[in-house]
């Protein structure tokens, strides 16, 4: 089979408002028809699922949980580790049986994945049934690729772009909590880090935008925004705006909750800190990735600041807003990261008491800077010091669990908990996870809780009371 070309299409100026009113544009050609989506990696996207799913159903497609009964699969892929590339060549596995069965089935890799051309040769070579590859910049081309590639294979990836598409819509999975993007790409490069190839350049949305959207949402009754970026706290810098500016605007909504992720060290300002503090609605909950302890690591990883310098604003944030929660990623075993590289690690673990933290075991990611460095550490040894580094980051988040112990607290409830059927599930300001035992008549609304049981991972439960501000 003819393999195409990697087309690579550089669409460099800006383009605003691109976004066409799909319906008037296609109609429902594939009513009757169904699809299957797989979502791997970050609330990126997960976000952007909600737009493929949007997508879909406005050709007429219906979403299905089974798989065999699809006419469409889609995965929405992550490249950020290598495990998360091997869980999405595994699931191909499974598409191929599928397409062997049903050639009629459409198979379609998207996500952060597709922008990395050498990995989709690789996988297009093997898995040559794939009908379309589409990149992260490009999702809004999917109804017209798929209308138009009815009959053949297309790859239709940007390298790069510097669009901003505003008015994009979503399918979205919940009616109380919404994602919204207020920025794409990034420019950071930290040395091990892949997410500036696939995504692009930092490109910010317009304020006005985001605050529409943020009050539409309101106003079909949603509780809690999450506004969503690489480095979400770098919004503004290339249209003139700033972070802080847009949080005190969408603050201002009086939506009931708002939240943000991620935050870079780096880009955090007083401003940020001040506007946090002074409003209510805006949580206080900080994801404040650290990555190392080492200065010397955190050198070679580019992160731009020094363990005194995170340490710093962390103090700041404790300081300044009131009963702050801040959670953490870490790295083990970067290359070149020496015993005493890691006990500084551990060293501010101790220090910062962090509420929780996603730990890594680094991965190297071809194309990447870090992936060329020399590093002698064996497997074993990283796979130790991330257990090492769990143990530690585990009894902060017990102990942080347990300070709420016999206290009442306000949660947002989201829905029944999928493990005990007879409780309910939903998130304090501080962003933990509480399984709540009351009426179902209280999802979607913020109600206080009195904590019976602290677990590492999640909290347990009773409904007291709804919330007057309901
Ligand atoms: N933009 C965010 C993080 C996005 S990726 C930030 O800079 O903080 C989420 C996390 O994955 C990172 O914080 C990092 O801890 C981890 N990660 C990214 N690349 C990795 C790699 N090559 N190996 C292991 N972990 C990695
Ligand atoms: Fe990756 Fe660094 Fe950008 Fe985060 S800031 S997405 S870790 S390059
Ligand atoms: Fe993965 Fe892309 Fe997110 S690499 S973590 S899906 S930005």
């Amino acid at each position: 089979m003819h393999l195409p070309d990697l087309e690579i299409a550089k669409k460099r100026e800006k383009k605003e408002n691109k976004y066409i009113e799909l319906k008037e544009k296609y109609p429902k050609v594939f009513t009757g028809k169904k699809y299957f989506l797989r979502t791997y990696g970050c609330q990126m996207n997960v976000h952007d699922s909600e737009a493929i799913s949007n997508y879909l159903e406005v050709l007429g497609f219906k979403k299905t949980d089974e798989i065999e009964q699809a006419d469409i699969i889609v995965l929405n892929t992550c490249a950020i580790r290598e495990n998360a590339k091997d869980k999405v060549t595994g699931f191909l596995g499974k598409c191929h049986y599928l397409k062997k069965n049903h050639p009629n089935v459409k198979i379609v890799i998207a996500g952060c994945m597709s922008e990395q051309p050498d990995v989709i040769k690789e996988i297009m070579n093997k898995h040559k049934y794939i009908d379309i590859v589409i990149g992260t910049h490009n999702l809004h081309e999917l109804p017209k690729l798929l209308i138009e590639s009815f009959d053949k294979q297309t790859i239709e990836v940007y390298s790069e772009s510097d669009e901003v598409i505003e008015g994009i819509k979503y399918k979205r999975d919940s009616k109380i909590t919404a994602w919204v993007n207020i920025m794409y790409g990034c420019d950071k490069f930290c040395t091990y880090c892949i997410v500036p190839y696939t995504r692009g350049r930092e490109r910010s949305r317009k304020l006005e935008s985001i605050i529409k959207e943020v009050e539409d949402l309101k106003n079909k009754g949603y509780k809690e925004v999450t506004l969503l970026g690489q480095n979400v706290n770098a919004y503004g810098k290339d249209i003139g705006e700033s972070f802080s500016h847009l949080l005190e605007c969408v603050a201002k909504t009086n939506i009931e909750r708002i939240r943000f992720v991620t935050s870079h060290p780096w880009n955090f300002t007083d401003e940020m800190i001040d506007v946090i503090s002074k409003y209510k609605n805006i949580m206080p909950y900080i994801h404040l990735p650290l990555q190392s302890g080492s200065n010397n690591i955190l050198k070679r990883m580019n992160r731009r600041y020094t363990k005194e310098e995170y340490f710093e604003l962390f103090k700041k944030m404790k300081e300044k807003i009131p009963n702050v929660s801040i959670t953490t990623d870490i790295i083990v075993g970067f290359p070149g990261e020496s015993e005493d590289d890691f006990n500084e690690t551990l060293d501010m673990v101790k220090k910062c008491e962090f509420d929780g933290a996603y730990t890594f075991i680094y991965s190297p990611r071809e194309g990447t800077p870090a992936a060329k460095m020399e590093d002698n550490t064996p497997m074993k040894v990283k796979e130790e010091r991330l257990y090492k580094l769990n143990e530690l980051v585990n009894y902060y988040s017990n102990l942080s669990n347990n300070k709420l112990l016999n206290k009442v607290v306000e949660v947002l409830i989201l829905d029944k908990s999928e493990k005990d059927k007879d409780k309910l599930y939903g998130y304090t300001d501080t962003m933990k996870l509480v399984n709540v035992k009351g009426d179902k008549n209280i999802i979607g609304k913020i109600v206080k809780v009195k904590i019976t049981e602290a677990k590492s991972f999640s909290l347990d439960g009773e409904y007291v009371k709804e919330e007057i501000a309901n």
